[in-house]
């Protein structure tokens, strides 16, 4: 493994969706010792600046992830020159990367889901920020599932 893959987690407000998956992908990544770069930003600059949701960490700290070094920042032009993998959380996100990628790096966007395994009827991670906990639950079993597949795919790329 000569090099490192660089992976962008994108949402809505970068402090609910997005920074679960960035606590998230981090802790498998290192305990499979990949050589990965993680962030995460917002389409938005809603909560610029700001440390992830509480209801986002106190779900996540009862499954032993971190955020502590996690805080709120905007999507900005370089990050599709910088990122391997930019994942949206939702088509709504998807569509504004999209619309904000120049041509040549349209290719690296592309739904969290898609490395999902065991949520076949799912293709989004729903916004949970109006919702009550079960929706904070639903995000941690959807991410978690997707970062295993994205493991598994990016061991693949390395290998090649
Ligand atoms: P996120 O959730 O996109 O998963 O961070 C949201 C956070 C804030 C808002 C919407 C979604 N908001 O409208 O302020």
């Amino acid at each position: 493994m000569s090099r490192s893959v660089s992976i962008l987690f994108v949402c809505l407000g970068n402090i609910c969706r997005s920074p679960t998956a960035h606590a998230i992908f981090r802790q498998k990544a290192i305990a499979e010792n990949l050589p990965v770069i993680i962030e995460s930003a917002g389409t938005s600059a809603y909560h610029e600046g700001a440390k992830p949701d509480a209801r986002s960490i106190a779900a996540g700290h009862k499954r032993q992830y971190d955020f502590s070094d996690i805080s709120s920042r905007k999507i900005k032009e370089q990050d599709f020159v910088d990122y391997d993998f930019i994942l949206a959380m939702d088509h709504d996100n998807l569509a504004a990367l999209k619309r904000k990628c120049p041509d040549e790096y349209q290719s690296k966007i592309k739904l969290f889901l898609t490395y999902s395994s065991q949520f076949a009827d799912m293709v989004e991670v729903p916004d949970p920020y109006y919702g009550g906990a079960a929706g904070f639950e639903l995000v941690l079993d959807l991410i978690e599932d997707a970062s295993d597949g994205l493991i598994a795919a990016i061991k693949d790329k390395l290998k090649n």
